[in-house]
């Protein structure tokens, strides 16, 4: 959702800049610019295309930008106008002196462009951006003051935004403010930073601070003045950032993706560490702040999420009201903030996001929040928008993830749900003890089970090459890994582009039957449990219409090999907890698929790692 970066110092600002830049990739990658003050002028420079185009491109003009000591560089995912060198920020005024970045996106952009044309503006590009740009301009016209030109701009925009900003005039200083977007500022000595998110400044800094809604910073070489809205200087908060460089190298792996994938079983054991010790004794989940009484008496749970988190709240419901008899409702946060939600403060709301930044998400907990309901977050980003919103925060502890496909973040919300749920039915009593023990003791043997079957990977690979080709695929599943067909569907989708649909099994013959034939893969997942027999029949209704048959299971039956064209084996779980075995396979069939067809694995075209607009 785009990735914006400001730096002032003495450094090279451009290697500055676009290094910041690539560490933002992940936000967007469908064009980038940056503008620099050098020899007294604002220079602008963007290329459309991956932010290789704009380094070579800086490279080119080196000399142009040496002296540069401050500068602002923007990576893009577009909104407004195509993925173009036109649409590409920074964007800037009539006379060329200002230059702004901005990521979110300004809704009442077009009554402004209109009043701005009317007086005089001339807009180039098809972005709501350009409007701050004119906007800010003429603010500075008749203030002369750039700061209080961006209060005075941005107290009539409607929409989200994180914005930094330049102008000629103004020597060695970024303007930077933001609200219902990302924006931290990072502390330097002698230099200062900007960014949409950690992994662009922890280079260089550990220090930073997060700016709230509608605060305004200054930032200059050896100073950085923040102030409110109502132009108040407040004292900055500085924090110490928790990121270590490392995170982001391959490792070997030929791309994030699969590296991601094969650290699923130690993103499993370090969310269990501290939390489960042995099977035996109760979970320790210090991050719910409810009181037993009130964790024991609620009557409700709602869960609000988008895409891969939605999968995983939907298993969440599943376990969690197996374990506590607590009704959960699931719903993806775009849908639940347009309609009348009935919350209250009887009813917990648990928000899961790996960003942690994701706009529908944040909108619908604030929502809630307002509501008095008590917010539970299950987040990958402890320093988040929606962690700071939290009056309980799960912090799954994955470490960053870059791909932009979920992966280990899903894994590590799937243990979320199960401790939260095993948590809650202790507190409750609502399961039998023997049981939950069993449950526990499955959930702490699964890293190994998982290790063995990533080394075990030649059929998966031997499968995705087999069926590269389809045009279509079809998952089906029943009951507690109904959410893992959504989510194969999706990352099948995701990153190989190949029309992939999932179906709770049982709907097959309600219409999507009508499809199935000889070209059309059907990949059955069929653990072991209460359904297994349902689903198997279901694969036989496939079966009789034809169509290439794979199915996902850890049943060692040997009529499935009559069956299926493709068994694709995992190692034996508890039913419960099949989703997370369930999904490492299908994870890697996605992965091999779109590497076969050599797709960009870890940025898929269109997508954006945190989706910070509606
Ligand atoms: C898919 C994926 C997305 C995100 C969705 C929500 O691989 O990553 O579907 O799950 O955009 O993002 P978060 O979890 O950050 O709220």
């Amino acid at each position: 959702m785009c990735g914006i970066v400001g730096y002032v110092g003495k450094k090279n600002v451009a290697e500055i800049l676009t290094g910041g830049l690539s560490a933002l990739e992940y936000r967007g990658y469908d064009s980038s610019g940056v503008a620099v003050l050098a020899d007294g002028k604002t220079k602008i420079y963007k290329a459309e295309g991956k932010l290789q185009n704009l380094k070579d491109l800086l490279k080119e003009k080196q000399d142009e930008i040496i002296t540069a000591q401050v500068g602002i560089g923007h990576i893009r995912w577009a909104t407004h106008g195509i993925p173009n060198e036109v649409n590409a920020h920074p964007h800037t005024c009539n006379c060329g002196k200002l230059a702004v970045v901005h990521n979110g996106i300004i809704e009442n952009y077009k009554e402004l462009r209109e009043q701005l044309e009317a007086k005089g503006c001339v807009f180039k590009s098809q972005t709501d951006t350009e409007t701050v740009a004119h906007l800010v301009a003429q603010k500075y016209g008749e203030t002369q003051d750039l700061k209080e030109a961006v209060r005075l701009a941005t107290s009539e925009l409607e929409g989200a935004y994180a914005l930094c900003i330049i102008h000629q005039d103004v020597e060695n200083t970024i303007v930077a403010t933001k609200r219902n977007a990302p924006l931290l500022i990072g502390v330097g000595e002698g230099e200062n930073f900007a960014a949409s998110d950690v992994p662009a400044i922890i280079e260089h800094t550990k220090r930073a601070i997060y700016l709230n809604d509608n605060q305004i910073a200054v930032l200059k070489p050896n100073s950085i003045e923040l102030f409110d809205e109502n132009n108040n200087k407040i004292e900055p908060k500085v924090e110490l950032l928790p990121w270590e460089p490392i995170a982001l190298s391959k490792m070997g792996y030929k791309h994030f993706m699969l590296k991601e994938i094969h650290e699923q079983p130690d993103v499993i054991r370090n969310f269990l560490s501290g939390k489960l010790h042995t099977a035996n004794e109760t979970t320790k989940l210090d991050e719910v702040k409810l009181d037993k009484n009130t964790l024991k008496n609620l009557n409700r749970i709602q869960v609000v999420a988008c895409g891969t988190s939605l999968h995983a709240a939907m298993v969440g419901k599943y376990i969690i009201e197996e374990l506590c008899e607590i009704p959960v409702d699931v719903e993806a946060s775009s849908e639940y903030i347009y309609r009348k939600t009935v919350t209250d403060e009887h009813t917990l709301v648990i928000g899961v996001s790996q960003s942690g930044e994701t706009a529908d998400t944040l909108t619908a907990i604030k929502q809630s929040k307002a509501r008095g309901s008590h917010i539970l977050i299950i987040t990958n980003r402890p320093d988040s928008a929606m962690a700071r919103e939290a009056d309980s925060l799960i912090p799954v502890n994955a470490g960053i993830e870059v791909s932009v496909a979920a992966t280990k973040s899903y894994v590590a919300q799937l243990m979320a749900f199960y401790l939260l749920a095993i948590h809650l039915a202790e507190i409750k009593g609502s399961y039998d003890n023997s049981a939950l023990t069993e449950l526990k003791n499955e959930l702490m043997l699964l890293p190994q089970k998982i290790e063995l079957f990533l080394t075990k990977t030649d059929k998966i690979q031997k499968c995705s090459r087999m069926y590269s080709s389809s045009k279509n695929f079809i998952f089906i599943a029943r009951g507690i890994n109904y959410a893992t067909a959504l989510e194969g569907a999706l990352k099948l989708k995701e990153i190989s582009y190949i029309n992939a649909t999932g179906y709770p099994a049982g709907e097959l013959k309600h219409g999507p039957i009508a499809m199935l034939d000889e070209t059309l893969p059907v990949l059955s997942i069929m653990m072991k449990g209460k359904v297994y027999e349902k689903i198997l029949s279901n694969a036989q209704e496939s079966k009789a219409r034809n169509a290439r048959m794979i199915a996902l299971t850890d049943s060692t039956d040997e009529k499935l090999d009559e069956i299926f064209d493709y068994v694709l084996n995992v190692p034996s779980v508890h039913e419960l907890i099949s989703p997370i075995m369930a999904i490492i396979p299908l994870q890697l069939l996605a992965y091999y698929i779109a590497e076969f067809l050599g797709k960009d694995v870890d940025q898929p075209r269109n997508l954006a790692k945190s989706v910070t607009v509606e």
